[in-house]
């Protein structure tokens, strides 16, 4: 049923979708042009207006400063811990009832924490945490399947004041061994194993593995969840509920916040850049919150009986944000789901929905398409009445998908809000709120106080219609503050393009309306199905199996997957090659980086393009895979 749309106070164009009457009034920015010139002729005062709407030990001094660009820092002075907003001011409350999350495992089974269980499970874990010796600053690397513990683990450290790198479950034991490495974490929290797609992901296994290639951690904390048996190495290795039933432990229900400075790190989170290994950034308590509480509220519209379902995993930034954080410090209820969106039958999602009655659901442009080729019939089997908002993100959303979504999920009713952020903006940066007119496949403006333009070569703002690099040009709370260990790095990679401008590495355009339609990815990054991974590790991953000499790995257009990864591998002499050593390479993508990063082509080449400096030139292997101009050669050394 097509609801009422409001009439345009402007005429937009192209393919417009106005807002119901109904949907504006109700909604919490109900006339958000208004808000936008707010924030826009006073930053601060905006920032520290949402900032007055949580809870801070000691109040800031200063809102922003800019004193040592682009080290920005926020609410300076300031006392808080994100989990005093996430738990503790709602355990004082009725709110202590209410539930906070809803977890559904890929078998069936439920659980439900009200924000009192949830939070006594917090306090318990953080003292086992306390108990090896964590407090502030230490690493905690936390590499789980989606459940709930992982959800309190990140809570437990972040309680204590501990630093979270949190590793998706996905990934395998490459790139765990490398992030547990660089991060130097002290304890790591996992799982016998996981459940996806019907088959048991052996996590506790890989993370033997990767320990075999790394000075270990002190300890590893093991959560029972398949029951399978895993190999437990005394004195290292300590099952989780153990050390939550000791007696010590059982009767240790509280623990003290730790009060940390606005500025101090709350977690590293592994994301993939242009060049080298993947870079950690680093986010704070106290600006991060202020930014992922304010734009949840504001772009999802979130209402206290609202049940909110964000589909990504906790592993990538979305799941810290919208999944364990934002919900979190909004009093929201979350639903939680383990596996795969197509197990046992491609209408799970739908079920969920109809099964706990989701309100707003969050999810990804690759899946849509995933579901939406099983046909309407799936969703069309299931009341989704509840659903009153939908939301996409991770890469751009194509108009076909778009409609699907619109049409067949939110039955014309729900508008979608594309939200278009990255792990280094730790908040959505381009988004709508559900007052505004939408059009499919544009995150239409920058949320309120963010400052967005799409620059040519030279730094001039391009016309609109035309492609450029898109930028953000002042500072916002959720900001990352550095690359743990490496500021130079922090300073080149966003930075130095276009000195005081943050450059994001995607390319976009500006429509006469003042619309940002993002295209893609500039820089040797690849989303795959929205995850983000780097040429160099593949390649580095590709290059360490002993057959391979030389690799390049580029992304061409999936019709599911938005991007594929497909590499070219120049193999060692005497090498036979063939189908049994491309599925040999397949499979060794998969043990080393992960199921996502395996290639869906492998091409075996003599030679590959590079500069007389030796660097492979991409840009020409994507152009002559696409039949497409090679562009300018005068680089090319052969
Ligand atoms: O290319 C953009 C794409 O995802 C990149 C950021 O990836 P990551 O750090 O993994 O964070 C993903 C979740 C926030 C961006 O540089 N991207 C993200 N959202 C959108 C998008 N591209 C188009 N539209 C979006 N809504």
């Amino acid at each position: 049923m097509e609801e009422q749309q409001t009439s345009p106070p402007q005429t937009l164009h192209g393919e417009v979708y106005y807002p119901s009457a109904e949907t504006v009034t109700q909604a919490n920015i109900p006339d958000p042009e208004a808000v936008r010139c707010e924030a826009e002729a006073d930053l601060t005062g905006y920032w520290a207006r949402r900032a007055g709407e949580l809870e801070w030990y000691r109040k800031w001094d200063t809102v922003l400063d800019e004193s040592n660009p682009p080290f920005y820092k926020w609410f300076v002075g300031g006392k808080t811990n994100i989990v005093a907003n996430a738990l503790d001011r709602h355990v004082r409350t009725w709110r202590r009832n209410k539930l906070a999350l809803i977890w559904e495992g890929e078998k069936g089974d439920l659980k439900t924490y009200s924000y009192h269980a949830l939070n006594r499970e917090v306090c318990k874990f953080a003292n086992v945490l306390k108990s090896m010796g964590t407090g502030k600053g230490d690493r905690v690397t936390i590499y789980m399947p989606r459940i709930p513990e992982t959800v309190i683990a990140m809570l437990a450290t972040a309680k204590l004041g501990a630093i979270h790198s949190v590793v998706y479950g996905g990934f395998s034991v490459e790139a765990l061994h490398g992030r547990i490495e660089d991060s130097e974490s002290k304890v790591i929290v996992t799982a016998d194993g996981g459940y996806m797609n019907g088959k048991v992901v052996e996590l506790k296994k890989i993370v033997d593995e990767a320990l075999q290639r790394t000075a270990a951690p002190e300890n590893v904390v093991v959560v029972k969840h398949t029951g399978r048996e895993v190999n437990m190495e005394a004195g290292r290795d300590y099952w989780y509920h153990e050390l939550m039933n000791l007696p010590l432990t059982r009767n240790s229900m509280k623990c003290e916040t730790e009060v940390m400075d606005a500025e101090d790190p709350l977690f590293i989170l592994y994301t993939s850049g242009t060049t080298g290994k993947p870079k950690a950034v680093l986010h704070t308590h106290g600006g991060y919150q202020v930014g992922i509480y304010a734009t949840l509220k504001d772009v999802f519209d979130l209402k206290e009986e609202d049940r909110w379902w964000c589909t990504a995993d906790p592993g990538w930034i979305t799941g810290h944000s919208y999944i364990v954080y934002a919900p979190l410090i909004a009093g929201a209820t979350s639903v939680m789901y383990e596996g795969a969106p197509t197990y046992p039958f491609p209408d799970r999602w739908w079920t969920i929905i109809e099964k706990y009655g989701v309100s707003v659901f969050y999810s990804t442009p690759t899946a849509i398409r995933g579901l939406m080729r099983f046909g309407a019939s799936w969703p069309n089997r299931h009341d989704l009445s509840s659903l009153r908002i939908l939301g996409s993100v991770g890469e751009p959303i194509n108009p076909e998908a778009w409609r699907w979504f619109h049409k067949n999920i939110g039955k014309e009713r729900c508008p979608i809000m594309d939200t278009w952020w990255q792990t280094e903006t730790g908040m959505f940066m381009i988004a709508p709120t559900p007052a505004m007119p939408l059009k499919p496949g544009s995150g239409t403006k920058p949320y309120f106080g963010v400052q967005a333009d799409v620059l040519d070569e030279h730094g001039n703002s391009v016309k609109p219609g035309e492609e450029g690099f898109l930028v953000l040009k002042r500072p916002w709370p959720a900001m990352l503050r550095t690359i743990y260990k490496d500021p130079d790095r922090y300073m080149k990679t966003y930075w130095s393009k276009y000195p005081g401008l943050y450059l994001a590495g995607d390319s976009a355009r500006k429509d006469e309306d003042g619309y940002f339609w993002v295209i893609g990815r500039v820089d040797d990054v690849i989303k795959v199905s929205g995850y983000r991974l780097g040429t160099a590790e593949l390649e580095s991953a590709l290059v360490s199996h002993p057959a391979i000499a030389e690799a390049a790995v580029i992304g061409l257009p999936h019709e599911i997957k938005g991007v594929a990864i497909h590499a070219y591998v120049i193999t060692k002499a005497g090498v036979e090659t063939g189908e049994t050593l491309v599925e040999e390479l397949k499979r060794h993508m998969a043990h080393e980086v992960g199921p996502i990063a395996k290639p869906e082509k492998i091409e075996f080449v003599s030679s590959l393009p590079k500069t007389r400096s030796g660097k492979i030139m991409r840009r020409v292997l994507k152009a002559r895979a696409l039949g497409m101009a090679e562009g300018d050669l005068s680089t090319l050394e052969d």
